[in-house]
């Protein structure tokens, strides 16, 4: 069997969001996503309209998804592909130039799949406020 994991905060969700979640779990069998909570997200600079609580109940109805788990701190990755013991980890094509993940290289294969194009969370919140 094998087990993929992603990273994201998940606010607001949107195509992408599901396009993601459904790529990563065609990697594998078994897909756990690490949701990035309030804190973290407050490390991070960015504030979830969402809740941890409520981003984790949606993103656990998503079919695609096997697990949540929270992610809180930007050094636990290594620790989560042990854990888990984790095959792979999947994460959208902006994070590919990024060293965050290079620190898994050795533990696991590291894949990067397309964004979808023209939708954030950003973006959503950016047109909401111009209506
Ligand atoms: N993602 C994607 N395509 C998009 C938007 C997001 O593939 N159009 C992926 C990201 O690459 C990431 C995951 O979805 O792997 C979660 O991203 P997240 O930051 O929660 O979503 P964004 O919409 O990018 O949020 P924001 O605008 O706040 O950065």
């Amino acid at each position: 069997m094998k087990t993929v994991l992603t990273y994201g905060t998940f606010d607001l969700l949107h195509k992408g969001h599901i396009n993601i979640l459904r790529r990563a779990k065609e990697l594998g069998d078994y897909l756990i996503v690490a949701v990035s909570t309030d804190e973290f997200n407050a490390i991070k600079g960015k504030k979830a309209y969402y809740s941890y609580e409520d981003r984790k109940m949606i993103v656990e109805a998503i079919r695609y998804v096997d697990k949540v788990i929270p992610e809180e701190t930007w050094e636990q990755k290594l620790d989560d592909v042990k854990k888990y013991n984790v095959d792979i980890v999947a994460m959208g094509s902006d994070w590919a130039d990024s060293d965050e993940f290079k620190v898994l290289q050795e533990a696991c294969e590291l894949v990067f799949l397309p964004r979808t194009e023209n939708i954030s969370t950003t973006q959503i919140k950016t047109d909401l406020k111009s209506k």
